[in-house]
């Protein structure tokens, strides 16, 4: 039997995403991107999983794209904790990563280590991910430190829009570009094993990408980071309302979902 739980059968692991990024630094060979989508129920989750996706987040999202909310900030630790219960029976290849809510690790380190480990102990998350640079120093290090594997997230972050003013591009100006590669650089020195740079310019996600050892994944980022995320509902067209700019649609399921329901209307 062997001593190495999952080793060989294909499960996607934190070391394995590690040692991606570290191989091909190394051998100059083709790095294989890191492919991530958001996941929130179980169909979902197994679909993708069967697809072959390499990491599903149970991001916040949930709130807006799910639940209809105007933005993240309302979703509670029950709800993400209910989702990720879900995501987690539908996925048996991915690794499934559980996006701390709002409010839920900003508070003091023993309230947020308690959170944080609710969603490995209650929901089966594999690791979390937290908003924030330099900031999440001590967090990061802490969580990591309890064996919970965390995932940084910088640039535009969506639980900050209040203090941001809006959904915008991060890191255009030098002093801004600066603040943001002192942030990636903090989130891996206290442990992160990725990194999500959301809505910053191609040129800083690729020099971001190129000093870090853990990989970048972008969502609006650019092409050369060394995965890409993006919100499923917009990748599929279910939640047509509103699409990123940064977003080509693959499938336009709104408009075949309306065709289909008005066919068995008539049909009856
Ligand atoms: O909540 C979410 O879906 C996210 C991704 C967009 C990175 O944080």
């Amino acid at each position: 039997m062997s001593v190495v739980p999952n080793s060989g059968n294909g499960k996607v692991t934190v070391p394995d995403l590690l040692q991606r990024k570290t191989q091909a630094a190394g051998s100059h060979s083709n790095f294989q991107k890191i492919t991530c989508l958001t996941a929130y129920d179980y169909p979902t989750a197994r679909l993708l999983d069967e697809a072959g996706v390499d990491l599903m987040l149970v991001g916040d999202s949930l709130g807006m794209v799910v639940l209809g909310h105007e933005n993240t900030l309302s979703v509670t630790i029950e709800e993400m904790l209910h989702h990720t219960r879900a995501v987690r029976r539908g996925t048996r290849r991915a690794l499934v990563v559980a996006d701390m809510p709002y409010g839920s690790y900003y508070t003091d380190l023993a309230d947020s280590l308690h959170n944080a480990m609710r969603f490995v102990k209650e929901a089966g998350a594999e690791a979390v991910k937290v908003e924030g640079g330099e900031r999440r120093l001590e967090l990061i290090s802490r969580l990591t430190e309890a064996e919970i594997p965390v995932m940084g997230h910088v640039g535009l972050t969506p639980q900050s829009v209040n203090a941001l003013g809006g959904y915008r591009v991060q890191g255009k100006t030098a002093d801004a570009a600066e603040q943001l590669i002192r942030d990636a650089r903090a989130v891996e020195a206290a442990g992160a094993f990725a990194v999500v740079l959301e809505a910053v310019p191609r040129e800083l996600a690729a020099q971001i990408t190129r000093e870090l050892r853990i990989p970048t994944i972008g969502i609006g980022a650019g092409p050369d980071c060394d995965g890409q995320i993006l919100v499923t509902t917009d990748l599929l067209g279910t939640f047509p309302w509103f699409t990123p700019k940064f977003v080509k649609p693959r499938l336009n399921a709104a408009d075949q979902m309306r065709a289909a329901i008005e066919e068995w209307r008539k049909s009856i």
